[in-house]
């Protein structure tokens, strides 16, 4: 039994196009372009390899706000997820696009032409409706809420899209498929009925579990199809999944489950992300479809609750299951039964029978602390490359922001810091001082943007050195809150430095800084020299919320870098 794509036909625009391909090339280099966003690529391939069969374009006004409202394009197929190409007003009057313009879209990684869209209209949205009708509330809790506020431009743009080529992929080719190509290869291996999980996270025993009992119950094989394009801020990266995946490919039987990524830009839109997923999984040639317990969850609202009901998700798939034409195949919550090491549906579980659970935050826990998980939570490779991307705390690196004026005592607390560091040992020390800084690397003058992105700087070597789990001082005046901000967000932001950051406001007196000034600078800035001086003539912002305020006119270096030693035993980074 093959299952028929959504909509009756699979969209192959890239094999469909194929004959003028070249030509279309040619032509897009006479076009103006749009330079695809890393969502607007995600979506583009999914069109253009058929996986949004029957979408063969960006959504144009009327099937966009069918969707938003019905979610079902205008010809009353059901879609639930509007794929909108969103383009700033500044761009459409640059590149007067208007109806019936031809616009190459380019990849935003080298600028190559993938596609080239016909417009058939430009049209303004009510963003506060689609937040409400699409994620359910306009509550910036929601990750897909906060990127149509912040992200999403003024306009979108409809029209179908003609392919030039499939967005390229340098990593895990092996592992990626087209629908066309999934669909060749379960006819080559016979596999009349194919159940596929979805996840976005590093798969344990349960997800195992669950998968099998899914296979059983149906006498399918099993898709394991982990969504690699965007996921949730915050989850594990792709890397590290895929290499996770890979391990627990291993453990099931023989031949009975394949692993396939699917770029996809999840929106967390939990039920209507589910019907989403289950068309996918239909037009990449799967029967069933896993849906589990809070199925492309949010997590919590403003207000601390669950923007979606558990089992929301559930019940919307099956008010389209006629329609969808792929079976679902429903969970409860996996838990483990300890007396007969298995794992079983909640619901199915005897009254009075122990289990146990790991939470993802008591998991996550464990894994920054290198404490034990248990072999019937996970397996021991599955941990293990886990633990290789996500080392524990006294493994991270992290970085000491050092910040207060001239003079203030921050160099030598630097210095001292990174004495007291290379005798612990375990990491490599690097320490950023602010003048050596700035004789590296340029500029010398003091204008408040220049020394704004002088930190900048700073925070960016600190947080590469940091992700590479070096210990890194830094102590740039800094005195702006605005710079000490946003180089917290640089460091908390980068993947795998554990984000571990530490403000030290070292905030000795300006009469006392001024007191020690051996190279006559506070007396060049006093009678106008120099000038823009951090004290003198450009005021220190003190931090609101430093994690560590010293004063060396009241604590000597040594009781300073006790302190800041403490500070970093306490966060189990030492
Ligand atoms: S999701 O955002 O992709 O849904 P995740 O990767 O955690 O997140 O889950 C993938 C699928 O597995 C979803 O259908 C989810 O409901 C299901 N699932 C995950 N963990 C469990 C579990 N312990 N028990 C039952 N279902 C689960």
């Amino acid at each position: 039994m093959e299952n028929t794509p959504h909509g009756g036909i699979l969209k192959d625009l890239v094999a469909r196009d194929e004959p003028i391909a070249a030509q279309l090339k040619q032509e897009a280099a006479t076009l103006k372009d749009i330079v695809l966003t890393e969502r607007q690529l995600c979506d583009l391939e999914l069109i253009l390899n058929g996986g949004f069969s029957p979408l063969e374009g960006f959504m144009n006004q009327s099937d966009y706000n069918s969707v938003v409202d019905t979610l079902r394009v205008s010809d009353g197929t059901l879609f639930p997820m509007p794929i909108t190409l969103d383009v700033s007003s500044g761009d459409i009057a640059r590149l007067g696009i208007s109806p019936g313009a031809r616009l190459a879209l380019r990849d935003p990684r080298d600028d190559e032409a993938l596609a080239i869209i016909t417009v058939q209209d430009v049209y303004t949205y009510d963003r506060v409706k689609e937040a409400i009708q699409v994620f359910g509330a306009d509550d910036p809790a929601h990750p897909a809420v906060t990127y149509l506020r912040n992200r999403v431009k003024e306009y979108y743009v409809g029209g179908k899209v003609q392919a030039i080529q499939a967005p390229p992929h340098f990593d895990y080719v092996a592992y990626r498929y087209t629908p066309a190509q999934l669909r060749a290869l379960f006819k080559k291996l016979s596999w009349s009925r194919v159940v596929a999980f979805q996840t976005r996270n590093p798969m344990h025993r349960a997800h195992r579990e669950l998968t099998i009992l899914a296979a059983r119950q149906h006498q399918a094989n099993v898709l394991v199809h982990p969504t690699v394009g965007m996921t949730k801020p915050g989850d594990v990266d792709h890397y590290t999944r895929v290499r996770v995946y890979e391990a627990i490919m291993d453990r099931y039987p023989n031949g009975m489950g394949h692993l396939a990524l699917l770029p996809l830009a999840m929106r967390m839109a939990g039920p209507r992300e589910a019907v989403w997923h289950a068309i996918i999984r239909r037009n990449f040639g799967a029967t069933h479809f896993i849906v589990g317990r809070d199925h492309a969850g949010p997590g919590k609202n403003s207000q601390g609750k669950d923007f979606y009901g558990p089992y929301d998700a559930q019940e919307l798939v099956t008010k389209y299951k006629d329609e969808l034409q792929i079976e679902m195949v429903p969970f409860q919550q996996m838990t483990y039964l300890p007396s007969t090491d298995e794992y079983q549906p909640r619901d199915e579980v005897a009254a009075g029978v122990e289990t146990l659970d790991i939470s993802g935050t008591e998991l996550r826990k464990r894994l920054k602390t290198g404490a034990a998980i248990p072999d019937w939570f996970s397996y021991d490779t599955v941990v293990k490359r886990l633990r290789e991307s996500y080392p524990p705390r006294n493994k991270q690196g992290f970085v000491l922001f050092l910040t207060g004026l001239h003079n203030s005592g921050k160099d030598v607390i630097a210095q001292a810091l990174q004495v007291a560091l290379n005798e612990q040992g375990g990491r490599s020390v690097s320490v950023l001082l602010g003048d050596v800084v700035k004789d590296d690397m340029k500029p010398k003058s003091f204008t408040p943007e220049e020394r704004h992105d002088n930190v900048q700087r700073v925070a960016f070597v600190a947080s590469e050195l940091a992700r590479a789990g070096a210990a890194v001082i830094a102590a740039p005046v800094a005195p702006e809150e605005r710079s000490r901000a946003l180089v917290k967000d640089t460091i908390v932001s980068t993947a795998g430095s554990g984000g571990n950051f530490f403000l030290v406001h070292v905030a000795t007196p300006l009469a006392h800084c001024e007191s020690q000034d051996r190279r006559g600078v506070y007396a060049q800035a006093r009678n106008g020299t120099i000038k823009g001086f951090v004290g003198v003539d450009v005021p220190y912002e003190s931090p609101k919320k430093a994690d560590l305020t010293v004063d060396v006119t009241t604590q000597n270096i040594p009781s300073i870098v006790r302190n800041v030693l403490l500070l970093l035993e306490t966060s189990s980074l030492i």
